[in-house]
């Protein structure tokens, strides 16, 4: 007998707005830095944080039911507390803090994602570009905050996926790496934490170079890793044995990504690796939902930028002259999709 078709994964995803708002609503007040360590009551809480009482135990214990706060006991003196994922990647003071990029979905793609439609229609871009002149870019860096915000938005993404590729892929054949876009200078922490042999190089935008050698300097790494700044369509990219882009392709059309592509193998000796570290799409276009989601955020924030699989990196790198390939899973969504030289 075949199953009756059943509403629920409609429904569920349907009203998953309603979820997502909680959750990033909680990270915009900071809920699971400002309970940290300790154990509050909802009356408690909801004082440190401002909230109506109507407000508190709704609030609170959709939290719990959704599994992003933890709660002993019930009723009024029942207390709250930080659950060991809150703990490790939701409150700021943790090494290991995610929460820029739910700050970054709140602040901006939230609204923005409500223009879907006009996107569609337009295939046009709905961020703040939209309604004034200047790339994404620009409109970010022109504001110090608005690029810290961004910047830890790339952190909350790409951190556990760095510190996976940092374990799986093979360094030991390369002596130098250069990370392409490298905002923070996160993915040659990363590396070079895990690797005492390696010399790194983050390349990206002069006013994100300060923000970059502030965290080279706090992880103690300033002696192996250093910063360039430049214009990646501009400028040669610095050479290095290893060149890595995390979610640089993506943000650009064909023909920039193809430009990125060559200038990563000119930089590149024979035998070196360019690795493009994405929300990679499966090849047939039918399971990485992310991926595909992903793909229309870069409409949505882009126009003419788009996500990619595997098989269309393979493609564009045999163009530019690479002779081996292969992907390697990181996290979730993510893959490092590697050219070598
Ligand atoms: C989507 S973020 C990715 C950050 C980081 N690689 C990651 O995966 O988390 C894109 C990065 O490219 C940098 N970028 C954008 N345009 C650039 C350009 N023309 N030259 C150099 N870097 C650029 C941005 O400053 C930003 O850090």
């Amino acid at each position: 007998m075949s199953a009756q078709p059943s509403p629920a994964q409609i429904l569920g995803t349907a009203f998953s707005f309603w979820s997502s708002k909680v959750l990033l609503t909680a990270v915009e007040f900071q809920l699971f830095t400002k309970l940290g360590s300790r154990r509050l009551t909802g009356a408690e809480l909801g004082r440190e944080l401002q909230l109506h009482p109507r407000a508190i135990a709704d609030f609170f214990d959709a939290l719990v039911a959704l599994g992003f706060l933890g709660r002993d006991g019930n009723g009024p003196h029942a207390v709250y507390f930080n659950t060991p994922e809150g703990a490790h990647f939701l409150d700021a003071s943790s090494p290991r803090y995610v929460g820029g990029i739910l700050v970054m979905l709140n602040a901006r793609l939230f609204r923005f994602w409500n223009d879907l439609p006009d996107a569609l229609r337009t295939g046009k871009p709905q961020n703040e570009s939209k309604h004034g002149q200047k790339s994404l870019f620009e409109q970010l860096y022109a504001e110090l905050p608005k690029l810290e915000q961004f910047l830890g938005a790339m952190t909350g993404i790409s951190r556990i996926n760095f510190e996976t590729f940092a374990e799986r892929f093979d360094f030991k054949r390369y002596k130098t790496l250069c990370d392409v876009g490298g905002a923070t200078g996160l993915l040659c922490i990363e590396a070079a934490k895990r690797h005492p042999h390696l010399q790194c190089i983050s390349f990206d935008l002069p006013p994100v170079e300060p923000v970059a050698q502030r965290h080279i300097r706090e992880a103690g790494l300033s002696a192996r890793v250093s910063t360039a700044k430049g214009d990646f369509f501009r400028d040669p990219l610095p050479r290095a044995d290893v060149i890595t882009m995390g979610m640089i392709l993506h943000d650009w059309n064909l023909e920039k990504k193809k430009h990125l592509i060559r200038s990563a193998y000119d930089a590149l000796p024979d035998g070196g690796a360019l690795v493009a570290i994405e929300a990679l799409i499966d090849d047939e276009r039918r399971t990485n939902a992310f991926g595909l989601l992903m793909s229309l955020n870069m409409l949505i924030e882009f126009g003419d930028a788009f996500d990619f699989s595997g098989a269309d990196f393979r493609g564009w790198c045999s163009e530019a002259g690479f002779r081996r390939f292969e992907v390697i899973h990181l996290q979730g969504a993510h893959s490092a999709a590697v050219a070598y030289k």
